[in-house]
């Protein structure tokens, strides 16, 4: 059966999940990128950047099993670029240039009609309007037997958290403080709402925890 999975959504120890003011310079939000050094590091992420090396261990692992039996994404309008409103023009492709590493159908959630894109490597854009509800039966039957995979950003997690969609959720807690920016659960009752820490190891770049619903 298909499984709702989040891995590697890297939080500050504040829980924030992106920093504020995201624009075209910080695709993260100001100070946001620190959260996801661990991730950089890794030999999976240098291998995303067609580049050679990087640092295999826990971190590594984490981030692999991330991009394992993933059949479709799902994302918000905000991860997938820093527009925001209606679209100006086609221009926008999303922040991974010609060739992005999700090598599948991606379900992008905005308010905001736009035209399928396809990109090399298999990557296919859809923009879904009608949401979560919508954009999971259309991913889970893209996936065809395989996982979908929820990317992010804060805002959409919180969305399929709150309808207690997500079956799986991996959390990079990095050793930073954000103090302001996207707050990944305040406010949300995972505990009521069935999530138990299922896994949870640190290294000396990350705190990795693993919640998993009915678990
Ligand atoms: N820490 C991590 O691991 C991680 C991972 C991924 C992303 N991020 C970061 O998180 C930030 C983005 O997060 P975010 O919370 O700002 O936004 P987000 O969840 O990426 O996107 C929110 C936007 O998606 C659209 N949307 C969401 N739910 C919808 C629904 N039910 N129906 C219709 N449209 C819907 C809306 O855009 P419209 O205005 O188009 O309607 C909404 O403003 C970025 O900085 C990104 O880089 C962090």
């Amino acid at each position: 059966m298909t499984r709702l999975r989040v891995h590697c959504f890297s939080i500050s120890v504040d829980g924030y999940g992106a920093g504020v003011d995201q624009d075209l310079a910080n695709p993260l939000g100001v100070g946001g990128t620190q959260v996801h050094e661990w991730f950089f590091a890794t030999r999976t992420f240098q291998k995303m950047q067609s580049r050679d090396g990087g640092a295999t261990g826990i971190d590594d692992d984490f981030a692999e099993r991330g991009f394992a039996n993933v059949g479709a994404w799902i994302m918000g309008r905000n991860m997938f670029g820093p527009i925001r409103g209606p679209w100006p023009d086609e221009a926008w492709k999303g922040w991974w240039g010609e060739n992005p590493p999700f090598h599948t159908p991606v379900f992008v959630l905005t308010k905001h009609a736009r035209a399928s894109i396809a990109m090399d490597g298999g990557t296919v854009f859809h923009f879904v309007t009608d949401g979560i509800h919508a954009a999971l039966k259309r991913a889970t039957e893209a996936a065809n037997g395989r996982d979908v995979r929820l990317g992010g950003g804060v805002a959409t997690i919180r969305q399929y958290l709150h309808a207690g969609l997500i079956d799986e959720m991996h959390l990079a807690i990095a050793p930073v403080l954000l103090g302001g920016g996207e707050h990944l659960l305040s406010g949300i009752d995972a505990a009521g709402l069935g999530y138990r820490c299922t896994e949870h190891v640190g290294t000396a770049n990350a705190t990795h925890v693993v919640l998993t619903r009915g678990g």
